[in-house]
């Protein structure tokens, strides 16, 4: 298959025990995502964005369905299966972006290839690739609390890009900031899916990023009422 399918979502329920009762937060949903998508999840607070990312990021299991993700069904994986496949091959950036704030910028990048046995050089050479790909390379020595909202979202980027995950969830990834400091990040994200092919699949509330997607998904109480492909007017 030339671009086959990354993840496949068939017949997908979740469902949450609230009180005695329950509550249903997605709704029969089929999707499919190919390779290199950028693809966004629209949909008032409440419609089952955050629950869709966390089931395809194996945080989260289908009541109902069938999820797979990278030819692997996510109900099927043991608990050390699940974690292999998020260390491995998934991405994920969150609206508060949980960087240490003890450690420095290059350490914080770091920390995520220290889960695999990767050789001292080699993962040298990552990190400092993947803050160059999100222009800190001036500020590896820093902490956290020494940078702006835009830097720290940043190193959170390259944080999850390290591992040149296949398949990047963002949660709300510009929530937290300015209009400016979106569009460079959105920049970057798109810059990382040109070069490098990584998946993306944002929740979003934010019209800068709709700008920059190639697909929308809209979701309302749980089902999927629109999916489109948009095309951008070349220039
Ligand atoms: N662990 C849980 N237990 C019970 N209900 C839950 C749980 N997680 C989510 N829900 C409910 O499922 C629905 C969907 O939640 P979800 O977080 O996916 O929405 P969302 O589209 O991401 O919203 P927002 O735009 O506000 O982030 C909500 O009504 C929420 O209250
Ligand atoms: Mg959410």
């Amino acid at each position: 298959m030339e671009n086959p399918a990354i993840i496949h979502i068939d017949k997908l329920t979740k469902r949450f025990p609230v009180g005695n009762g329950e509550f249903t937060a997605l709704n029969n949903v089929s999707l499919q995502f190919e390779k290199g998508e950028f693809t966004g999840l629209v949909g008032p607070s409440g419609s089952g964005k955050t629950t869709l990312l966390n089931i395809i990021g194996s945080l989260d299991t289908p009541t109902e369905g069938v999820v797979t993700v990278l030819g692997q069904s996510i109900a099927g994986l043991s608990h050390k299966q699940s974690a292999q496949l998020r260390n491995k091959h998934l991405g994920f950036i969150f609206q508060t972006y949980n960087l240490f704030p003890v450690y420095t910028v290059y350490e914080n990048v770091e920390f995520a290839l220290l889960l695999q046995h990767i050789p001292a050089a080699e993962r040298r050479k990552a990190v400092l690739d993947a803050l160059e790909w999100v222009g800190l390379t001036d500020k590896i020595n820093s902490k956290p609390p020494q940078l702006s909202g835009g830097e720290g979202q940043r190193v959170a980027i390259a944080r999850a890009m390290v591992k040149r995950p296949a398949i990047m969830l963002a949660d709300e990834p510009t929530a937290n900031l300015d209009s400016k400091n979106s569009h460079h990040i959105l920049q970057t994200m798109k810059r990382l899916n040109e070069e490098l092919h990584t998946t993306f699949l944002f929740a979003t509330h934010d019209e800068k990023v709709m700008a920059y997607l190639d697909r929308i998904i809209s979701l309302e109480d749980g089902k999927v009422v629109k999916d489109e492909q948009i095309v951008h007017a070349k220039n």
